[in-house]
């Protein structure tokens, strides 16, 4: 069910922000830590924008931080021991400093188990919020800090929109930019539909608005993101769709790149392929999660395509955006995966060679379809069909960059790379590119040629 969150409720948490950033004696700072993915990282710029309201600067120092907020991910079991091991270690800030407030929220923040294990075993933290309840964030940490009570909201299921939450950003070239939010699909290995709700699309309207502020700003790399980008606007009444509005937002005046993710295979279209292809400004690449190879698999997954119609979206997208990059993810290990269902997976990344690809040991969470189907593989098994795929894909991408070289390709600066001197960039495709350029060329578009790669970058230098 789409519920709207009243700009009045936003105003009146802005309010308290000014309020709490009033009352302030001295200065205060804030500690927020991402896990996870795209969406999260824009989370968390959301819960900075709130707290810069407040009054809070921002530290990367755990014993400065009057505010230590986690933003946590639940999408692999590795990702909460991290948070788990992380809030362990956090004793020790506590205890130098035992007015700190520590907060977990995200999408283990939503897991009764995750909440329980919090309340029982982890004092320290006082106050845990689920991802919908972040727009009212200021009032939570207010009755958190002004309490001495721990709080727990977790969310009730509901899914919501809110709008006018502030961000604070602090990349200059690249900006993520929400446009939907939840997902509908119930992949049977995953816990995102639990965490993040129903899928509900932001009004087009709001969406174009802040690319056009984004742009104005100086942004040159905007990414769309939602679960599922390809059904943006169905709760909409169906009068938008996730193709006008990637064409909509390249329409708008200036010089940016336009990214956008994740695609679902199952909804991706060819209205999608063609304003790829129309739009000069939309990157020549798709996030296309393939999951699984074998049809048997991808079936128990509950994905909703097979092996045959995802090769023919593949050899469709091809015919309108012959040199598109694509990337997409694997589980290896799924539930009753044998080694004929993984040589089905060989075989078809053999037949449409990745660029790039993550790989992902399957992970059973609490809750979802396949943590109750019967597991055959042993972990050994697992990991050896792990490194073959990773060894396999490697050499494509390695074989795919090597075309690269001796090409001249338009890249954006959008950082400093470890090395002293190099700079990184990405192509329109958005291949990583390292060049030797001045620091004052990041956020800058230029040409590039190609002189060298590895298995996950290219090297080049200025034209
Ligand atoms: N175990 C392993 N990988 C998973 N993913 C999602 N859920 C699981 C899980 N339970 C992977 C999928 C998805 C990516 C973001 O994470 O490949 O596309
Ligand atoms: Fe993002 Fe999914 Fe992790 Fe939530 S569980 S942070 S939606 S990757």
């Amino acid at each position: 069910m789409r519920k709207e969150i009243p700009q009045s409720e936003i105003e009146k948490q802005l309010a308290l922000c000014a309020k709490m950033k009033a009352e302030a004696t001295g200065a205060r700072y804030a500690l927020v830590d991402t896990y996870g993915c795209q969406q999260n990282e824009e989370d968390s710029e959301k819960l900075r924008g709130y707290l810069a309201a407040a009054g809070y600067e921002m530290t990367t120092d755990e014993y400065l931080a009057d505010v230590i907020i986690m933003n946590t991910c639940a999408v692999r079991e590795h990702a909460e021991q991290r948070v788990f091991g992380n809030l362990g270690a956090l004793t020790h800030t506590k205890k130098a400093k035992p007015d700190q407030l520590i907060a977990v929220c995200g999408c283990m923040a939503k897991q009764p188990e995750v909440v329980d294990k919090i309340k029982r075993s982890f004092p320290l933290v006082s106050l845990v919020f689920g991802p919908d309840e972040l727009w009212r964030f200021p009032e939570l940490l207010q009755t958190a800090l002004s309490h001495k009570k721990r709080v727990f909201e977790p969310g009730s299921g509901d899914g919501c929109v809110a709008e006018g939450v502030p961000h604070l950003r602090t990349d200059t070239v690249k900006a993520w930019l929400t446009v939907m939010n939840g997902c509908n699909n119930f992949c049977t290995y995953c816990i995102v539909p639990y965490t993040r709700d129903r899928e509900r699309s932001r009004r087009p309207e709001e969406i174009l608005a802040e690319a056009k502020s984004l742009a104005a700003a100086g942004y040159k790399d905007i990414t769309l993101l939602g679960q599922n980008v390809n059904s943006y606007g169905r709760d909409l009444g169906g009068e938008t769709d996730f193709a006008s509005l990637l064409r909509a937002v390249c329409a708008i005046d200036g010089d940016f790149i336009v990214r956008f993710m994740t695609s679902h295979p199952k909804d991706a279209t060819e209205a999608l392929f063609a304003a790829m292809r129309d739009c000069q400004k939309c990157e020549k690449h798709l996030h296309l999660p393939l999951q699984s190879g074998s049809d048997r698999i991808l079936k128990a997954m509950n994905r909703h395509y097979d092996s045959e119609k995802y090769l023919a979206q593949v050899d469709k997208l091809r015919e309108y955006v012959p040199d598109v990059v694509l990337t997409t993810d694997i589980i290896v290990g799924f539930p009753g995966e044998t080694e004929e269902d993984f040589e089905e997976t060989l075989k078809l990344i053999e037949r449409v060679r990745y660029d790039a690809m993550f790989t992902f040991l399957y992970s059973p969470r609490p809750g979802t379809k396949a943590a109750a189907m019967e597991d055959t593989a042993t972990h050994e098994e697992k990991q050896e069909r792990f490194d073959r795929l990773v060894e396999t894909q490697n050499r494509i991408s390695e074989e795919k960059h090597r075309a690269y070289v001796g090409k001249t390709e338009r890249v954006l600066f959008d950082g400093k790379d470890k090395e002293p001197g190099i700079l990184t960039s990405r192509t329109l495709g958005g291949r990583l590119v390292r060049v030797e350029a001045p620091e004052t060329m990041i956020g800058s578009f230029a040409e590039v040629k190609i002189t060298d790669c590895n298995t996950w970058a290219l090297r080049g230098e200025l034209a």
